[in-house]
């Protein structure tokens, strides 16, 4: 029998330059895509996936995550004695049941590699899942829970992989496709921002992964990579050198990349639009957005 999948890293250490000044103060994973913070977004999706431990890497300046996940006393009280109880209901989401959270510090931004290694202790000798709660992706059934069936079947490790332009490529990590099934690919190989014109194919990973602990030996071994970072992606490139299978998992959904500011943007108007609550009046809005911009054309 196959050790299911109950717990999963998210690592919320980086600095997200590309949302200063915002993230000076506030931790990225904070921001709202409506109304919801993105890490709201990465619970229910673990959840909805079996998870029932969560790890968090963090870094200093993040506590606002800690206080979200906490019980608000106060402001229940007080949406209590208002009779809010749709509120209430709400709020139930973001809260964790003792020892189902964790959080564990990153001392220095060394990449999701070292950020993934710094939680190895909480790990120990399980599969585990990793999810970047920068990239959002809106599907029937929820990417990390249509990556654990697929691991059900497979074992191995898996990384969530989508196909991208080729002028994208040097932004992500590229898989060399060794066997194509369909919605699973078998991996020879995983190339880490490849220059243009060298990329191996055009499936890219992003931030969904079920990881084998030994990747997490692999890490304690890895030296820096690409960009001066510890790269997950080279300790996951050792397991296929040392013949033990990794798979990409085309994932049936849209992805945001809510790390980018054209992405977020991108999120907000999709998944606003995707509430009755607000989808006339915002659609309204951008037709005469779109109109104008054509007649001042
Ligand atoms: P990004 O590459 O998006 O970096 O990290 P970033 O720091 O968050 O944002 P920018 O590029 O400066 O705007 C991808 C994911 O890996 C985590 C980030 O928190 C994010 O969830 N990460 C990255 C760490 O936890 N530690 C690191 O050292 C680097």
């Amino acid at each position: 029998m196959r050790k299911k999948v109950t717990k999963a890293i998210f690592p919320v250490a980086g600095l997200g330059t590309r949302f200063l000044p915002a993230t000076k103060s506030v931790p990225k994973e904070i921001m709202t895509l409506v109304d919801r913070p993105l890490i709201q977004y990465a619970i229910d999706e673990a959840r909805a996936a079996g998870i029932k431990e969560f790890i968090f890497v963090t870094s200093r300046g993040k506590g606002a995550l800690e206080d979200y996940f906490d019980t608000a006393p106060q402001l229940e009280a007080e949406l209590r004695k208002k009779g809010k109880d749709d509120l209430l209901e709400l709020l139930k989401n973001t809260n964790m049941d003792s020892g189902a959270i964790a959080y564990i510090r990153q001392h220095k931004a060394m990449g999701l590699g070292h950020a993934v290694w710094c939680a190895r202790r909480l790990i120990g000798n399980e599969p585990f899942a990793v999810i970047l709660p920068d990239d959002v992706i809106a599907a029937e059934k929820p990417c990390l829970q249509q990556m654990v069936e697929a691991y059900e079947e497979t074992g191995g490790n898996i990384v969530a992989a989508m196909e991208v332009p080729q002028e994208k490529a040097s932004s992500y990590g590229i898989l060399d496709v060794k066997e194509d099934m369909g919605s699973i690919v078998s991996v020879r190989g995983m190339v880490e921002k490849p220059a243009t014109g060298s990329e191996p194919s055009n499936l890219a990973v992003i931030g969904r992964y079920i990881l084998t602990p030994r990747v997490l030996s692999n890490l304690n071994k890895i030296k820096v990579g690409a960009g001066g970072e510890i790269q997950l992606t080279d300790a996951i490139a050792q397991e296929i050198e040392a013949d033990r299978p990794v798979y990409g998992y085309r994932f049936r959904g849209q992805r945001f990349d809510c790390g980018s500011k054209a992405g977020f943007l991108q999120a907000t108007v999709s998944f606003a639009l995707s509430r009755p609550d607000l989808r006339d009046e915002l659609a309204m809005f951008l037709q005469s957005v779109v109109a104008e911009q054509r007649a001042a054309q």
